[in-house]
């Protein structure tokens, strides 16, 4: 008997999709530049409309194929490189009208057991999203005490960081964690009980590796200013995110850089080197139906923000580097 195939696309299902594609307006047409593909939904939605052209970008080379009967079937239309988007702004000369970024992990990336970014199993520590330069494995057997506590402190935002990051240099002076299953006996060790939690005890702390070893908040950062060189005037930068770090630097960006950013005092005249790389925000998050949280459950967390950019010529905004250093820099630990 031939057992049915199972689709490349695996299960993934786009978050907010009638959301974006009606930011994007491609009726008319137009450039966009899907800056995080995974198992093609955005770009899919995009494509249904026969002048929209699409760039799209992902890290992860095990979507290549998904990618790839794009390519056969729109031809020109469809162009996909298997990259990181914090260089996005080297790959076109084109000015877009929409760059969307879709942050976090796809089903396709969790459901895979082997890549060992589910607690609930017993694969190897990996959690490389893609072209990475270290794994979780590395990181939990070499990194010391401080830096383990900052990292799962910042990143997952655990309080309970600093037993579980004694716990795993405890564990580590008599064997080499290898496997998920080991990480996750250390934290449930480690923790107190709580008997009305919502998530697992090993969410943050899996959380705060994987953005660690995929250097996530530095991608963002150099993603979202480099999408702002190559929007149009008018053009629109669409970001779907789900971890409170993410909106907190999206929120920063679109508010302080935009015609109508908020002034520390009315009163006073405004700053003359003001860098307005935005229209008016109005600092809207946009969220998932109800109907579409429950059939998609993954949605419940996501906010959307969308800011459009003015006609200004771009001039870095240092700024928001500064702002967020702590985290970038915390990213460049190494052992
Ligand atoms: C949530 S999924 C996107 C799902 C997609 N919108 C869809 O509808 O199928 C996120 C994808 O972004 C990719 N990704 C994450 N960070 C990236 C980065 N810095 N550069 C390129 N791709 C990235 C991941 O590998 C993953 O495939």
């Amino acid at each position: 008997m031939k057992l049915p195939q199972k689709s490349l696309e695996g299960n993934h299902l786009p978050v907010m999709i009638d959301e974006v594609t009606k930011l994007c307006n491609p009726k008319n047409g137009g450039n966009f530049m899907d800056c995080t593909f995974g198992a093609g939904g955005y770009s899919k939605a995009l494509l249904k409309f026969k002048d929209a052209k699409i760039i799209a970008l992902d890290r992860d080379d095990r979507v290549n194929e998904i990618a790839n009967k794009l390519k056969n079937k729109f031809q020109s239309r469809f162009v996909f490189f298997n990259k990181k988007f914090s260089k996005l702004d080297l790959i076109s000369s084109k000015k877009f009208d929409a760059v969307i970024f879709d942050l976090g992990l796809s089903s396709l990336q969790l459901d895979d057991l082997s890549r060992g970014f589910s607690f609930k199993s017993k694969n190897k520590l990996n959690m490389s999203m893609g072209q990475t330069e270290i794994s979780a494995k590395e990181v939990i057997n070499n990194y010391s005490k401080q830096d383990l506590k900052d990292i799962i402190k910042t990143f997952g935002e655990e309080e309970e960081a600093s037993k579980i990051s004694t716990n795993i240099i405890k564990d580590r002076a008599k064997y080499q964690i290898n496997t998920t299953d080991q990480l996750v006996n250390i934290i449930r060790r480690s923790k107190k009980k709580n008997f009305k939690k919502k998530i697992d005890e090993s969410t943050k702390t899996f959380q705060a590796i994987r953005i660690f070893v995929n250097k996530e908040i530095s991608e963002l950062i150099d993603g979202i200013i480099n999408a702002t060189k190559i929007l149009k005037p008018g053009g629109k930068l669409i970001v779907v995110s789900f971890h409170s770090i993410e909106d907190k630097i999206v929120k920063f960006y679109f508010k302080n850089f935009s015609k109508n950013h908020s002034r520390s005092n009315k009163y006073l005249p405004e700053k003359e080197n003001f860098l307005c790389l935005f229209e008016n925000y109005k600092n809207n998050i946009i969220k998932a139906k109800s109907k579409e949280i429950l059939k998609n459950p993954r949605s419940r967390s996501a906010k959307l923000r969308v800011a459009i950019r003015s006609a200004n010529e771009f001039i870095d905004p240092i700024e928001l580097r500064t702002k967020f250093k702590y985290l970038t820099d915390l990213e460049k630990r190494f052992a």
